[in-house]
């Protein structure tokens, strides 16, 4: 039988099926038919999410962010408990592109170093993007409004994960004139057709990430019916699908609660959205009753977000704050970065490093030192599958290296201009370049804890008695306490506190009619979820370059879209 006459007897099949038992939520998935050979049966649901160690702590999917080397850096902070319950999720992929197109897939994916044009696992070894030494657990997500299209992308990668995952959430423009992400929550027998089939026909479990609706009955009605279909995990993320860009506002942690009561124990339920540190963790699985919980915007301000401080003490690499409230030092993950970079992504040894500054120790001049040699000075040497410079930068691990140390060093960079001003004229896959604002860094953190060591007080007088801030002389909100809840020394990573609506409206950063729409709804979650409003309602000072940066972090339309 032909391709579309097959797929066309399928889809029909399906169709009876689903008007035979309606979004009927399945108790337990059971395995399918999947399988074949001598691999194991497929486990689904809450088998599935046990046989992969029951994660609790979960790096989202972000677009041109959770890339191989982002995932590794986030693994690498922790222990060995926290890393049995970690789970990492791929930036969305665009299901037919990645499907039709080699060289998207090569753009994307790098399970070995061959090109990926096979569906069955490579006999080569494993490399980067699900390597079993590294990067696992896995779930590979796309973006997709036509079955096949998602199974055919799935089956590629279904080797190398642990399971493929449905974005349902992408609020964007570009997902609306593609008609993909939250602009399917109109349209339920497609998304039951896309779960189903890969429920049926792919080696690995489907899950799926939505966002809520409008009320509590159809945001219910809608989960059951993506879990009917066979999606073995579902990530709510506590947002409508207007809550985006500087209407984000505050994630309803009371709505997942309501699911997670409503829905049969079996099912598994990762909660999504609030998250500013690792104290929200445990708050969030508290509140919502999750089976896990899952940051992205958190994650990428701070990538030790999930993982304990270090067990020895180590000053070189943790600010041990007053009260607990400690951090990781930036220069310290922003070496770990590199160094992953090296090791990883261009197969070499980082350079040899002298170690972080503490108070107390001899004065020496920064540098880079040199390993191998070839570090500082030559040439990038071109990888087997990259033979030119343009090539690595098609690379996602090279790509979002800028934006990523953008995001990290948030607070740094607001102050010390010049080391933004590096950070910003370094070119894409100039690691040489990267290597030298780490130097500044690292000279200007020096300084930083010498300046905190002669007067341990002058951060906490940033924000005055008075709700002044110092420095800019703006107001403040009231909420200065919860402000200084999360504030830690520039140096030390930290959430990003976006403005609530009528904040941004405040900083010329939104007009009032698009705030008018979303202010009720913003007061109600807010009202929802105590302490997160008060906490996200916190001013942060308006830094034009700084508000640059976070138009970058939308996905990009040329990767999201194609
Ligand atoms: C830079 C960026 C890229 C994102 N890309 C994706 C994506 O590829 N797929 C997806 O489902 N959600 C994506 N999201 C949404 C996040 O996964 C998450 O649902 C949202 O940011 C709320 O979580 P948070 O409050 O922890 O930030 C992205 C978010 C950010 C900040």
């Amino acid at each position: 039988m032909s391709r579309p006459a097959l797929h066309w007897v399928v889809d029909l099949y399906q169709q009876i099926q689903r008007h035979i038992s309606p979004f009927k939520v399945m108790a337990q998935a059971t395995p399918t038919g999947a399988s074949h050979g001598s691999s194991p049966p497929k486990l689904t649901g809450r088998a599935f999410y046990e046989s992969i160690g029951s994660p609790k702590y979960i790096v989202a999917p972000m677009v041109e962010r959770s890339e191989f080397a982002w995932r590794l850096l986030t693994r690498s902070y922790l222990d060995e408990e926290r890393s049995k319950s970690f789970l990492a999720y791929s930036p969305m992929l665009h299901a037919r592109l990645f499907g039709e197109t080699a060289r998207f897939r090569d753009e994307h994916f790098q399970p070995t170093r061959d090109s990926l044009v096979s569906k069955e696992k490579s006999l080569s070894s494993p490399w980067l993007d699900g390597n079993p030494n590294l990067d696992r657990p896995l779930f590979v997500q796309f973006c997709a409004n036509k079955p096949e299209d998602l199974l055919e992308a799935a089956q590629y990668v279904a080797p190398y994960c642990d399971a493929v995952d449905l974005n349902l959430g992408c609020p964007q423009g570009i997902a609306r004139n593609g008609h993909y992400g939250a602009f399917l929550q109109e349209d339920w027998d497609t998304i039951y057709n896309m779960i189903n089939k890969l429920h049926k026909e792919l080696k690995v479990p489907v899950t799926a990430k939505m966002r809520i609706l409008d009320t509590r009955e159809k945001t219910l009605e809608y989960a059951k019916m993506i879990l009917s279909a066979g999606a073995s995990i579902l990530t709510v993320h506590g947002r409508r699908r207007e809550q985006k860009g500087h209407n984000t506002g505050i994630a309803d942690w009371q709505m997942i609660r309501y699911l997670r009561e409503q829905l049969p124990p079996e099912t598994v339920i990762f909660a999504n959205g609030n998250i500013l540190n690792s104290g929200d963790l445990e708050s969030c699985l508290a509140a919502t009753g999750a089976d896990g919980v899952m940051s992205a915007e958190g994650n990428l301000s701070d990538p030790t977000i999930f993982a304990n401080p270090p067990r020895e003490h180590n000053p070189r690499e943790y600010w041990y704050g007053a009260e607990g409230k400690g951090g990781y030092r930036m220069d310290a993950v922003f070496r770990r970065y590199l160094d992953i970079i090296h090791r990883y992504v261009f197969d070499r040894e980082p350079p040899m490093r002298t170690p972080l500054y503490v108070p107390g120790d001899p004065e020496e001049v920064p540098q880079i030192m040199e390993a191998s040699g070839d570090v500082a000075h030559e040439e990038v040497r071109p990888r087997k599958r990259q033979k030119r410079f343009s090539k690595q930068q098609l690379d996602p691990n090279i790509r979002s290296i800028q934006a990523h140390l953008f995001q990290l060093l948030r607070p740094l960079v607001s102050r010390h201009t010049d080391i933004r001003d590096a950070l910003a004229t370094t070119r894409c896959g100039d690691i040489n370049g990267f290597e030298r604002v780490l130097t500044m860094v690292e000279a200007a953190v020096k300084n930083g804890l010498d300046d905190h060591a002669a007067s341990p007080n002058v951060e906490s007088k940033l924000i005055t008695e008075d709700g002044v801030d110092e420095e800019s002389e703006l107001e403040v909100t009231p909420r200065q306490t919860t402000t200084l809840k999360y504030q830690r020394p520039w140096w030390v990573c930290q959430p990003y506190i976006r403005p609530l609506p009528d904040e941004a409206i405040k900083l010329g950063a939104m007009q009032p009619r698009k705030w008018n729409a979303s202010k009720v709804d913003s007061r109600e979650a807010a009202g929802n979820n105590g302490d997160a409003g008060r906490r996200l309602d916190v001013f942060e000072t308006q830094d034009q370059s700084l508000y640059h940066v976070a138009k970058e972090e939308l996905p990009k339309p040329t990767l999201v879209f194609g």
